[in-house]
């Protein structure tokens, strides 16, 4: 079997001592793979002044897979994030995250066999952030209609190559009723092509709590961002923690495979590191490449490796990073039948059919604005401006005007909603904001429109 590169950043921290241990156990089942290293994380800093020098990003892009040991980021300054430069400078959508009861891992519940897909680039990602007055913090939240169809695609193909037979949306639809409405309005749109696959959707609240008392009804989960982010640890801490939980991170192409967990900076050089979440993330990196019995191969002996009781210390055992590496190599050689558990479908990488990435409104209808103030107190507005009247003014999306006014706490940033009775055109608008102008003090606006009919803005609560 001829062999195939993959581009290895080792990381820093634990990510050396890890990386060693999985490529001992990678060469151990005589996986075809041609490591290619790579430099990011601190290291690559003192080296070459980037976190994530351009070089690496290239090599990433020339090869197309890259197996990647944790990076620190600095707190509160420093460097950016090597994970965010690299999944946005690849284009990595798709953050797939597996969580599954192991044997011999001591975990708060039995019976955990789910696959987080998480969106990876918009939600609250985009770092967008204001402050828009002195008292108030805005960060803006983007769900695309293309993103969200993406998302949702890929979770379903991914589903039907694994044989899995649910994909469900997790949302907050009922608050977020545009964003998250859009993000379910396109899973829904894509699951009719999935006829084979059942599709259903929860809240993402609710999700929480069935996922820790009632975790088998989960197959495979669809997220946005911020909520896979959370939603992804729970799982983790479902099946044993970090030292167990694996992840990929995969684009048109190019993926990239990597542990949830951090550089552990504790236990540093000591030995102490748990490779295995690093290694199931290897497995998952050999399937995607169509290397299924080096993938299976492995994952059995790690499994049996575990049921034998051979632990490292995060999981109440007592071997080092290279003693345990060594006990799965040992087993790999052994081929030790393994009972209770059977290793993931073999799918192996699947192709995403392409959907259109952009999508032209048959109809898009101008209403009105949404002019943001800045003032202490409930502000006079005027009742009309040009063809626009005012509809109501509202503080923290509770409406303050007109009456009855809430017991609320007001912040000094209030939404001013002014409609007209027919369509409008920008330049009414420009000229209606130019008159408010003359006497207050101003953050930004929103045009209220409707798309085919449909409103594309919320109504403030108690509207
Ligand atoms: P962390 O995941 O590095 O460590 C949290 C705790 O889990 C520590 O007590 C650590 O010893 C333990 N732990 C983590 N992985 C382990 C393993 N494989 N075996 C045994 N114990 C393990 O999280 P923390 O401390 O919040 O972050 C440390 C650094 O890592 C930060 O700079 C953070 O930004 C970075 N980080 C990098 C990630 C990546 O490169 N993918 C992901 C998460 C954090």
């Amino acid at each position: 079997m001829s062999k195939r590169q993959v581009v290895l950043i080792e990381g820093d921290g634990i990510g050396p001592e890890i990386s060693a241990a999985v490529r001992d156990i990678v060469d151990a089942a005589e996986a075809p793979i041609e490591w290619v290293a790579a430099d990011a994380g601190l290291g690559a800093i003192e080296r070459t002044g980037h976190g994530c020098p351009q070089e690496t990003i290239e090599r990433i892009k020339a090869v197309g897979v890259a197996l990647k040991g944790p990076t620190t980021t600095p707190v509160g300054g420093g460097h950016k994030s090597v994970n965010v430069t690299i999944r946005k400078a690849l284009e990595l959508f798709a953050n797939v995250r597996p969580s599954r009861t192991l044997p011999g891992v001591k975990a708060p519940i039995a019976g955990v066999d789910l696959i987080i897909v998480r969106e990876n680039i918009e939600d609250t990602y985009g770092g967008i952030e204001h402050m828009q007055s002195n008292d108030v913090a805005q960060c803006l939240r983007l769900i695309t209609r293309p993103g969200s169809k993406r998302i949702a695609r890929y979770a379903f193909e991914m589903a039907a190559a694994q044989q899995r037979k649910k994909v469900t949306c997790v949302h907050k639809a009922n608050i977020m009723k545009i964003t998250d409405g859009l993000f379910m309005e396109m899973f829904y749109e894509v699951a009719k092509e999935y006829p084979q696959i059942e599709a259903s959707d929860i809240i993402v609240d609710n999700c929480c709590m069935q996922l820790v008392s009632k975790p088998g009804q989960f197959d495979v989960m669809v997220l946005p961002n911020l909520f896979g982010d959370i939603v992804s640890d729970l799982c983790a801490g479902l099946v044993g923690g970090l030292g167990v939980a694996p992840g990929g991170n995969i684009g048109d192409g190019r993926a990239v495979f990597e542990a949830v967990h951090g550089s552990a900076p504790d236990i540093a050089g000591k030995n102490m590191a748990n490779p295995t979440a690093m290694l199931l993330s290897t497995i998952a990196m050999l399937r995607h490449m169509g290397f299924l019995a080096h993938a299976d191969m492995i994952e059995r002996a790690v499994i049996a490796t575990l049921e034998s009781g051979k632990r490292t210390r995060d999981l109440g055992g007592e071997l080092g990073t290279r003693e345990f590496a060594e006990a799965v190599c040992r087993q790999i050689s052994q081929a030790t039948a393994i009972t209770g558990y059977t290793v993931a479908a073999s799918a192996g990488s699947f192709t995403r059919a392409a959907d259109a990435v952009t999508s032209v409104p048959a109809g898009r209808a101008l209403k009105g604005f949404d002019f943001f103030v800045e003032h202490t107190g409930i502000p006079a507005m005027p009742a009309k401006v040009g063809p626009f009247d005012l509809k109501m003014v509202s503080n923290r999306g509770s409406k303050v005007f007109p009456g009855p006014t809430p017991d609320i706490v007001l912040v000094d940033v209030h939404r001013v909603r002014y409609e007209a009775a027919g369509q409008v055109s920008d330049g009414d608008v420009m000229a209606a904001v130019a008159e408010l102008d003359k006497s207050f003090k101003w953050m930004h606006i929103e045009k209220l429109q409707d798309f085919c009919g449909k409103a594309g803005y919320s109504l403030a609560q108690g509207q």
